[in-house]
């Protein structure tokens, strides 16, 4: 059996899901992985703060480097979360030797490639399977167990914030807002809900599943990002209606060597494993062209799920350490940037409801608008009679993006046209 002393850069949410399961899975980590883990060390800003947990004063400390030069620490774990203190204290932990593991998925969606290329030089191991989808092992099935595979497609709810509140938004029929309210009451959103509602988590997430499902560098910033605020309750009741869910996905596609890497709220088809995803569970779909269709469902947060994917990597770590294959865990591909592409060259379904005068010839003349332009319709919906402005949804085929904003720039232009009050992404089942 071979013990293993680690140290702890932070002790939130997560540094304490670390130590309890340690504590309480103790015999099965030595039972299952032949491993003692030992947390010798810990991080934390405020040394006389109340945690759920309080160890002893003699295992915490405000200075990072007890940690990162301590030469009986063979792991370091970064679970202080944000970005220029994270990466630096990554960074001198790696100069160090040490084998390194975080939780970071903004850190490294936005400086994976350098840490990992770093980690890589120095001869260290560098995981971070907790930073997407918390508990689910969805990195290690994709660098590991899929590695046989050319992944085409990756689909997934990576974000459980947004699923819950899209999920009370469509049990409900609640607004954005007072299911927001309801979130953060119950802690699942944050007083500040940006990164969440906005896509901006889920897109880090996405970043890091397509360099690594897809074998190829993938800037953050390419990633197309749109989040859940403009959801309302009419559009949830259109897409019932229509046999659909609806989901914040964060989907990328791989067609032709170029890749498509979109987050966005989609309507999908309720009969997609993915629209039965609910609350704040994550869930992550994949299509490999050996396996065909995967799916991986769990805890996407909290404090022991995550630590569940966190120990997951020390135990790696600790298995590899006499035999590294550090190039495993890389985000850079220098030889093999695939093309992606922009957002007007991506190809999906659309739902877009136009709010217009209850007027003859209106429908005809938006549908004809839409075969002009090489757009084909499946589904539309005209209610209302009547009132001033009345409601007109149209549902298209796959089509691409430059196809269906052009029409709509046409159709803005009608007298008749008062609105276009929303457009939703469509991932039907061919
Ligand atoms: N929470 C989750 O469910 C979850 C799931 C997946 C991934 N993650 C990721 O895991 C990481 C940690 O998340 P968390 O929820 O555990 O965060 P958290 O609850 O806010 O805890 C952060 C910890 O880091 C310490 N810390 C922060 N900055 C520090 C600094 N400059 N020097 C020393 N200590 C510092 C804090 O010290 P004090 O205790 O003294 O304040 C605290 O103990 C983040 O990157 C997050 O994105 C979290």
């Amino acid at each position: 059996m071979e013990k293993v002393k680690i140290g702890l850069l932070g002790f939130g949410t997560v540094g304490q899901g670390v130590w309890k399961t340690v504590r309480m899975n103790r015999d099965d980590l030595i039972h299952n992985a032949g491993l003692d883990v030992e947390i010798s060390k810990i991080l934390v800003r405020d040394m006389g703060k109340d945690r759920e947990i309080n160890p002893d004063s003699s295992f915490l400390t405000t200075n990072p480097l007890d940690i990162i030069e301590d030469e009986s620490i063979q792991i370091v774990v970064e679970l202080v979360g944000g970005i220029e203190e994270a990466k630096d204290f990554l960074e001198k932990a790696i100069e160090k030797g040490k084998h390194v593991v975080t939780a970071n998925k903004a850190l490294l969606a936005l400086h994976g490639k350098e840490l990992t290329e770093k980690a890589e030089k120095r001869g260290v191991q560098l995981r971070y399977e907790a930073s997407v989808a918390g508990g689910i092992p969805i990195l290690h099935a994709i660098r590991e167990s899929l590695s046989a595979n050319r992944i085409e497609k990756i689909m997934g709810i990576v974000n459980g914030t947004t699923n819950y509140i899209l999920t009370r938004m469509s049990r409900e029929g609640i607004s954005f807002d007072e299911a927001l309210k309801e979130a953060q009451n119950k802690g699942y959103a944050e007083a500040d809900p940006t990164a969440d509602v906005d896509g901006f988590d889920a897109a880090h997430k996405l970043t890091i599943l397509a360099s690594l499902g897809f074998k190829s560098g993938v800037d953050f910033e390419q990633v197309y990002c749109e989040g859940i605020r403009r959801m309302t309750p009419t559009d949830i009741e259109y897409a019932k209606e229509l046999g659909f869910a609806v989901k914040l996905l964060a989907i990328g596609t791989e067609r032709e060597g170029k890749l498509e890497l979109r987050v966005h709220p989609t309507f999908i088809d309720e009969d997609h494993p993915l629209a039965a995803v609910n609350d704040a569970f994550n869930a992550v779909f994949i299509e490999g062209n050996a396996v065909g269709e995967l799916m991986f469902y769990g805890k996407g947060a909290g404090d022991m799920p995550t630590a569940s994917a966190v120990l997951g990597d020390i135990i790696n770590v600790s298995r590899n350490q006499h035999h590294p294959n550090p190039q495993a865990y890389r985000l850079d591909f220098p030889k093999n940037r695939k093309h992606i592409m922009s957002m007007e060259e991506t190809q999906t379904g659309y739902y877009i409801r136009f709010m217009v005068k209850d007027s003859p010839g209106v429908l005809g003349e938006i549908a004809s608008t839409f075969g002009k332009n090489g757009v084909s319709l499946s589904s539309v919906i005209q209610k209302g009679e009547g009132e001033e402005s009345v409601p007109l949804v149209f549902i298209t085929h796959k089509t691409r993006e430059s196809a269906v904003q052009k029409t709509i720039r046409q159709i803005q232009k009608f007298d008749a046209v008062t609105e276009v009050a929303n457009l939703i992404r469509v991932e039907a089942l061919s």
